[in-house]
Formats: structure tokens, sequence, C-alpha cells
């Protein structure tokens, strides 16, 4: 049988599943459709997103995953997607913002106790980005009010190895660390780092010996000593070939972390501005508890604090002949 578009997209199902309460109740609000509809377009592109992170953390977590490999350029390549569309769900803020307060007001109080806090599929694309629970505000709280069905979907996703994790195993993967980035070379960049300090900067220098030093991980440090020293590794010599698209991952984590919060603080003003300081349909304080949600989930800010612990490329070490020799285009 042919494909047709209409079937193909199943649009019977999509564009017969807008239903206002205010129809419902017999007291039409205009505004109500593009609130239900912006609600649809986000959890479509989050099943996107989902569909991009499963495949991503399929391929890192196999065994054998090489830098050289075609697979870390498909891991690029997709993360930079889930950035492209995150920046999209920023930028539909833009088009919720036409509603204004007094058009909520017509019919929000029929909403109760629904809430985008319910959205399943964005908590549980937080926990397999490596959100951890321990890391979360309000714990129990943030599960409260969702089905059970849902809790659980979250639970297995927090249960199983998250992209965070599985780029720390990676990371402790990386070859050079055994030679060329080895002990030698970590205590000559310390004295080099500390060098580069100011006064008032000192204290790095334990930062510097908690991070690189102290191997053990615990709720609240996904990356360890071994994989932090390989990601600030990359950071250092990624002009050399084989350190490109490592980069570029690690780049790619840091964008996701940025756009996701561009998105909390985006939705947090127009909260604020929506309906002030007023509790949420969902229950919570409101402003107040998205505040403390978006400064506690940043999922990646183990590796944008290695930036505190870069130094000039003109101070950086040299390599060996023979490292710089399998980093370059053709290891001889
Ligand atoms: C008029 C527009 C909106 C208002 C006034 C609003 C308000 C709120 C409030 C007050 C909360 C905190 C929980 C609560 O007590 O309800 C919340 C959470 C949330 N909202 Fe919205 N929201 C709006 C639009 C959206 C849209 C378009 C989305 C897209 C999916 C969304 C997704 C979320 C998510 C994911 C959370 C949980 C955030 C977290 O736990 O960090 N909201 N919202």
């Amino acid at each position: 049988m042919e494909v047709h578009y209409h079937d193909y997209l199943q649009l019977d199902k999509i564009l017969n599943a807008q239903f206002p309460e205010s129809d419902k109740q017999n007291l039409p609000a205009h505004d109500e459709m593009l609130f239900i509809v912006i609600h649809q377009a986000y959890e479509l592109w989050f099943k996107q997103l989902h569909h991009e992170a499963d495949s991503v953390v399929a391929i890192m977590a196999k065994p054998a995953l090489n830098d050289n490999s075609p697979e870390l350029q498909t891991v690029v390549h997709r993360l930079n997607r889930c950035v492209t569309i995150l920046r999209v769900l920023v930028h539909q803020i833009d088009i919720m913002e036409t509603m204004t307060p007094m058009d909520f007001l017509d019919f929000r109080d029929m909403l109760r106790p629904a809430s985008g806090f319910q959205s399943w599929q964005f908590k549980e694309l937080e926990a397999k980005l490596g959100l951890k629970f321990e890391q979360r505000h309000g714990k129990e709280y943030y599960t409260a009010q969702l089905k059970t069905e849902h809790v659980n979907i979250i639970k297995k996703a927090e249960g199983s190895k998250s992209l965070l994790q599985l780029l720390n195993s990676w990371l402790e993967r990386m070859p050079f660390l055994k030679e060329g980035a080895d002990e030698k070379f970590w205590i000559q960049y310390k004295e080099i780092y500390s060098g580069s300090l100011a006064d008032a900067e000192k204290n790095n220098v334990s930062g510097f010996e908690e991070l690189f030093e102290d191997n053990s991980l615990t709720a609240d440090r996904s990356l360890s000593a071994n994989a932090s020293k390989a990601a600030l590794f990359i950071m250092l010599y990624r002009g050399y070939p084989l350190l490109q698209l490592p980069f570029q991952l690690l780049n790619a984590l840091l964008e996701i972390d940025e756009q996701l919060s561009s998105w909390r603080f985006r939705h947090i003003n127009m909260v604020h501005r929506m309906i002030g300081t007023r509790i949420g349909t969902g229950g919570s304080t409101g402003k107040d508890y998205l505040k403390v949600a978006a400064d506690k989930h940043y999922i990646y800010k183990e590796i944008a604090q290695l930036n505190s612990f870069l130094i000039e490329r003109r101070k950086l070490p040299s390599l060996p002949a023979e490292i710089e020799k399998q980093l370059g285009f053709v290891a001889v």
C-alpha cells in the first residue's frame, strides 16, 4: 500500500489530541489551545532528545569504543543535534510569552494540579544525561506528583549507566594516561599551574590536588581523578588531530548543560512574569523552587570546573616525540 503523509504521521491522533479544560467547562479561554500545543511540542522534542541520548549511551557503553573509530563522530554529531534542539526549546518560550498573565488566569485554575513539573520525560532525560537522585533539589519531592509507572521509568534511568558515568569510563581508558600524560607530566604541570596563579588564587592548588590526586567517587563526584586528568589533557592538547573529536564531545556536553540552564532561567523568568510569586499549579513554591533547581541541576559541572586548571598555550609542557606522533594524523 502507498504511504500517505496523513497516515504516516498519524495526524488523526496528533491533531485530535487537544482538549482544552476551558471548553469542557464551557468557559472558553482562547489561549488554552496555545498552552496545550506548546507543551505537546515540547514533549515531542523531549522524545527526540531521548532517541538521540539512547543511541549515544549505547555507543558509549561499548567496551571497545576507540577515539579513532567512526562511532565517536556519530556520538559528537548526535550530541550536537541535541544542542540544536535545545536551542529551539529555549526559543519556544518566546511563543509562550505571547500569552499574557490575564489570558493565563482565564484557565489556570482549571489545570490544578497538572504542571510541567509532572513531565516525566524531562526528568528521565536529566537522569539519563547524568543527574543523580542525590543531586536533585527536593529529593523525593521531585517525583511526588508523578504516576507510579512514570516514577518507575525515572528510577530505571537513575539505576542505569548515565552518559556522565560512561564518559568517566571512556576517559579513564584514554591511552595517553600511561605514556605522555603520566605521573612525571602531572608533577611538571602542577608546578607550572601553581606558578601561574595570582596570590588570591593560591587556594586553587588544593583544589587541583583534590581533583587530580584523589581518585574516589562520591555522590557529588562522577569523574575520577584519572578521568579528570584525561579530560584536562584533551582540553589542553586538542589541537592534535586525535584529540579533536574527544574535545568536541566534551564541548557538546558543556553546551547541552548551558542550553538546559538557559531554558531553566527563561522558564523562571516566564513564571515570574506570568504568576509573580504565587505557588505553581504543581504546588511548589513556584519561582523560588525553580531557582534552586536551576542552580543545583547542572549535569556536567565537573567538566566546566576543569577549565579552572588550564594554563596558557605557550606554557604547555611539550610532549615526547613518540606521543606527538601518535596524536597526529599518521602514526608512523
Ligand atoms: C504559563 C507558562 C508556564 C508556567 C506559569 C509554568 C510554571 C511552572 C511552575 C510554577 C513550576 C514549578 C512546579 C509547580 O509548582 O508547578 C514549573 C515546573 C516545570 N515546568 Fe513550567 N510553566 C509554564 C510553562 C512550561 C512549559 C511550556 C514547559 C515545557 C515543557 C514547562 C515545563 C516545566 C518543567 C519541566 C518543570 C519542572 C522543572 C524542574 O523540576 O526543574 N513549563 N512550571
